[in-house]
C-alpha cells in the first residue's frame, strides 16, 4: 500500500495563489503517488474571529477549490475537519505533552501576538500547532506537503510524536514535510520582504484565486519591482524573482526560457506577459469552480468523513490504550 500523505487548508479569508502554488498545485501532482488526505481545518479558522454565515461559506468555497484545482476525489479524500471529533480529543492529549515555551517559540504565535498582544488574542491560536500535530498523527501520515510558513509546525509535530513513543511506546508515524522548491515562499506583490498573506491589510498583497482578469490586471500593474530594467532571475531583485517564480510555476516553463523570451524588453512587457499567463491559468479555473454545486462538494465531503472516521477511531483506541485511558 502507499504512503500516507495529509495537508490542509484554512477556510479563512482569501486563497490565493501563494496557497495554490505553495500546497494545492503539489497536491494534485502528488495524490497518484501517495494515499492522500485533504482537510478543510475549520477548526483552525476560528483561532481568529470569524462571521458565521462566511464562514460556512468559505468551508464550502475551500472544498470546491480542492476539486476545481484538480483533486480527484476518486484518488483523494477530502473532508472537514471538525467533522472528525478525534481531531480534538487528540490535540488535547498532545496539548498534555506540549511545553507552553514550545508554543509560544512559533514564528506564526509570535508574529500575532506581537501585532495584537497577548492580552488581544484567544488561547486557541497558542495551542494551534497540537490541534495541527492531531490532524497529522491521527492518519499515520508519512508525508505533509505544505509552504515554508508550516515546517515549523510539522518540525514541533514530529517532537511531539517522538515524545508520545517514547513515553507510551510505538505508536505514531513521524511525518515528514515536502515543500516545493521555488513555490515554498511566494512573497506579496507589494512587498518582496513579507510572505503572499490570506490576512494581509491590503488587497495589492496577493492575487485571489476568485480574481478576475481586470483585478490580475490591475494587481500586477501595481506589483513592486526592484530598480533597473533588465529581466534576470537574482537575489538582488526578490521583487522581480518572485514574480518570475510565479511566472514559471504556473507556465510549466524553467526560468531560463523566461528570461529568454523577456531578454531585451521592459518590466511592463512581463508584467504584461504574467498577468496574461496567471488569467490564462485562472480562467479555466473559475469556470469549474462556478460549476461546481453545493451538493456535489457536501457528498463528497461526507464521503470523505465516512471514510476517515474508521481510521481516526482505531488510532484513538491505540492512543487511550497506551495512556491508561478506558476506550468505549
Ligand atoms: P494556511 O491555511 O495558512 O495555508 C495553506 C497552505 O498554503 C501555504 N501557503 C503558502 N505557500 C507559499 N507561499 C505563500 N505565501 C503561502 N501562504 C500559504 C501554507 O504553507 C499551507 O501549506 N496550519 C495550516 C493548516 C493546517 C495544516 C494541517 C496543514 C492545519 N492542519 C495539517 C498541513 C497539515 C495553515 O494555517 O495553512
Amino acid at each position: 500500500m502507499s504512503k500516507r500523505l495529509f495537508s490542509g487548508i484554512q477556510p479563512s479569508g482569501n486563497l490565493h495563489l501563494g496557497n495554490y502554488l505553495g500546497a494545492i498545485q503539489n497536491w494534485v501532482k502528488l495524490q497518484d503517488e501517495y494515499e492522500a488526505i485533504f482537510c478543510v481545518v475549520d477548526l483552525h479558522a476560528i483561532t481568529v474571529p470569524q462571521d458565521p454565515v462566511e464562514l460556512r461559506k468559505k468551508i464550502i468555497e475551500v472544498a470546491k477549490i480542492y476539486l476545481a484545482a484538480g483533486i480527484d476525489p476518486k484518488k483523494s479524500t477530502m473532508f472537514v475537519q471538525s467533522h472528525i471529533s478525534e481531531h480534538t480529543q487528540l490535540a488535547w492529549i498532545l496539548s498534555t505533552l506540549t511545553k507552553i515555551t514550545e508554543l509560544e517559540r512559533m514564528t506564526q504565535f509570535k508574529d500575532k501576538s506581537q501585532k495584537d498582544g497577548k492580552e488581544g488574542i484567544g488561547a486557541g491560536l497558542l495551542t494551534y500547532p497540537t490541534l495541527m500535530a492531531a490532524d497529522i498523527l491521527l492518519y499515520d501520515t508519512a508525508v505533509v506537503p505544505v509552504g515554508e510558513d508550516q515546517v515549523q509546525h510539522i518540525e514541533l509535530t514530529r517532537v511531539l510524536a517522538r515524545r508520545f513513543n517514547e513515553k507510551f511506546g510505538e505508536t505514531f508515524v513521524i511525518p515528514e514535510s515536502i515543500v516545493g522548491k521555488k513555490s515554498a515562499r511566494i512573497m506579496g506583490l507589494d512587498d518582496p520582504t513579507k510572505k503572499m498573506s490570506k490576512s494581509a491589510a491590503s488587497e495589492y498583497n496577493y492575487i485571489a484565486l476568485t480574481d478576475d482578469a481586470e483585478t490580475v490586471r490591475k494587481k500586477i500593474k501595481k506589483a513592486v519591482t526592484d530598480s533597473g530594467s533588465e529581466i534576470v532571475y537574482s537575489d538582488s531583485k526578490p521583487a522581480l524573482k518572485n514574480l518570475l517564480n510565479i511566472f514559471a510555476l504556473l507556465y510549466d516553463k524553467k526560468l531560463e526560457a523566461i528570461a529568454e523570451e523577456y531578454a531585451g524588453k521592459n518590466y511592463s512587457d512581463f508584467k504584461n506577459g504574467l498577468a496574461e499567463v496567471i488569467i490564462n491559468f485562472l480562467s479555466p479555473f473559475q469556470e469549474r469552480l462556478k460549476n461546481i454545486s453545493d451538493e456535489e462538494v457536501l457528498a463528497v465531503l461526507r464521503a470523505g468523513a465516512e471514510k476517515v472516521k474508521p481510521l481516526a477511531r482505531e488510532k484513538m483506541h491505540q492512543v487511550f490504550d497506551k495512556i491508561g485511558l478506558i476506550s468505549y
